[in-house]
């Protein structure tokens, strides 16, 4: 006997990360009559949801949590047990790019959610909606309903494509006023179910309703051009710097286009974060699954421009400082992807930073939000390359070429430069003249975000460089 849909609306979420965390955070203290119990297979990351100091740097998180925490928000390593309880199950796990077998480097994988599909499976004797939360291929909620299905033909699966648009550092703001919130499926039961949920404070119009795979695609389609439009002004970027134009000039110009828009104009040392990579390449395989190589081809571009900027900053700082940084001290200002936030993954600081130590420059790396075991553990990831393992020249390059501030200033205290690589809001107003005075002269500055005032640290005498600024 399978338990009536029409009961109150009980959420399971599989993956407490920067999707499941916030989001589920934001639904519980939205719908405070819903119980949400939020999952995850490592309970030190369940601790810290439960503790003062959240996994997740995000403005505006911890207060919600607080709020609806004990409530109607519960954090636990009790898989099972949250399933059992639930008639709803959001799947938000990572999906990072293969890095081994058909596909490496390019598609998807799936084990984590494959996995959660089987765990929900296995732990249901109640009919449920089964949401997928994180961005996947087009047709994975095929592979999704498969699982579910054939394990038991008592209990009633329907899946949902249903992406999160939120972006790290204005999450909260993006999950209360959402654009829109999007949902696919081909049940209008299940879809209107979880409709409800989200009409508690989004506009019903702002509810869209699609198939499966449309919502599948839309998410990949929608980080394609975002990304697009920065590889497209970074493009320029380097157009810029060889011409005597200025990028922001040119962006402030074609931005006021009202079909070209103002935003995501902004050009950078480069794009990162957990999407905009990984859900293009994972286009490009689709693309190229599908038999249409040209339309793969296409979208690589938009990521080769962004490891050709991130590589073009390095060579740049290197050409600058007289074609040698060897032993030379520069202070990393900003580790983490983009302000407010204190994910790294693939953050353009990790690949500068390894460009740099290449070159066997000493690097002081300054991030207000990230912590030391974290950079460590992304450059010697990235260092080691493919095959995981370090060999003992690069150990020792670590150990001597790199140590972490404990703030902007300490960084750049007898540096010879300052390569800032986030844009975070205290370092424009770091003390520029003290700062002057305690580097090398002469005293660079690269600034990888164009954020600081470059009339007037010329003024203090820094020799500074912006992106796509002659
Ligand atoms: C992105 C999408 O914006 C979001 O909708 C999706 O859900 C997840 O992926 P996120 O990666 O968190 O969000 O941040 P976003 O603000 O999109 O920035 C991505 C990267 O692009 C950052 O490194 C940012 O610094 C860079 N960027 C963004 C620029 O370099 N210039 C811009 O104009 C905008
Ligand atoms: P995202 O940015 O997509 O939220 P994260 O890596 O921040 O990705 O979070 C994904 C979370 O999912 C991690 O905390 C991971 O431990 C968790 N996770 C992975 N597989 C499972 C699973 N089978 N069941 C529960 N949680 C899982």
């Amino acid at each position: 006997m399978t338990k009536s849909t029409q009961e109150p609306t009980k959420i399971c979420c599989l993956g407490a990360g920067y999707v499941g965390g916030p989001t589920m955070a934001m639904i519980a203290h939205k719908c405070p009559e819903i119980d949400v119990h939020v999952v995850d297979l490592n309970p030190d990351r369940i601790a810290q949801w439960n503790s003062e100091k959240l996994p997740v740097y995000e403005p505006g998180l911890y207060d919600v949590v607080k709020q609806a925490r004990g409530r109607n928000l519960r954090f636990t390593t009790d898989v099972p047990g949250a399933i059992r309880e639930a008639n709803m199950c959001f799947i938000s796990v990572n999906t990072p790019t293969k890095t081994f077998g058909i596909g490496a480097g390019r598609a998807a994988n799936l084990e984590f959610v494959e996995k959660c599909a089987r765990t929900i499976a296995e732990n249901s004797d109640s009919d449920k909606v089964v949401v997928e939360k994180s961005t996947l291929p087009v047709r994975t909620a095929e592979s999704v309903k498969r699982i579910l299905s054939s394990h038991s033909a008592k209990v009633k699966f329907d899946v949902l494509s249903n992406p999160e648009f939120l972006a790290e550092g204005t999450a909260m703001e993006d999950l209360r006023d959402p654009d829109r919130i999007l949902i696919g499926g081909d049940s209008s039961a299940a879809i209107e179910k979880l409709a409800d949920v989200y009409k508690n404070w989004v506009p019903n119009d702002k509810i869209i309703r699609t198939n499966l795979w449309s919502s599948e695609l839309s998410k990949l389609t929608a980080n394609a051009f975002l990304a697009q439009r920065v590889s497209s002004i970074n493009a320029i970027s380097a157009l810029c710097e060889a011409t005597g134009a200025d990028v922001d000039e040119v962006a402030g110009a074609i931005g006021t286009d009202s079909r070209i828009g103002p935003k995501f104009l902004k050009a950078s040392v480069g794009f990162g974060g957990s999407c905009f990579q990984k859900d293009i390449l994972n286009l490009v395989y689709l693309c190229e699954h599908f038999g249409l190589p040209e339309v793969a081809q296409y979208w690589e571009q938009v990521v080769k421009m962004n490891d050709y900027q991130k590589y073009r900053f390095s060579t740049r700082i290197v050409k600058k400082m007289f074609n040698t940084v060897s032993n030379k001290k520069i202070a990393i200002w900003g580790f983490a992807f983009k302000k407010d936030t204190n994910d790294t993954r693939e953050s353009a600081a990790i690949y500068v930073c390894r460009d740099l130590l290449e070159e066997r420059a000493k690097l002081t790396i300054y991030d207000p939000k990230v912590d030391i075991d974290q950079i460590r553990r992304d450059l010697a990831y990235l260092i080691a390359g493919p095959n995981g393992e370090l060999t003992e020249v690069q150990k020792e390059l670590l150990q001597t070429h790199v140590t972490v501030a404990k703030s902007a200033e300490e960084a750049a205290d007898g540096a010879h430069a300052i390569a800032l690589m986030t844009e975070w809001d205290e370092f424009k107003d770091a003390d520029f003249d003290s700062i002057y005075q305690s580097m090398m002269k002469p005293a660079f500055v690269f600034d990888g975000r164009n954020v600081l005032d470059s009339q007037k640290l010329s003024g203090i005498g820094f020799d500074i460089e912006s992106i796509g600024k002659a």
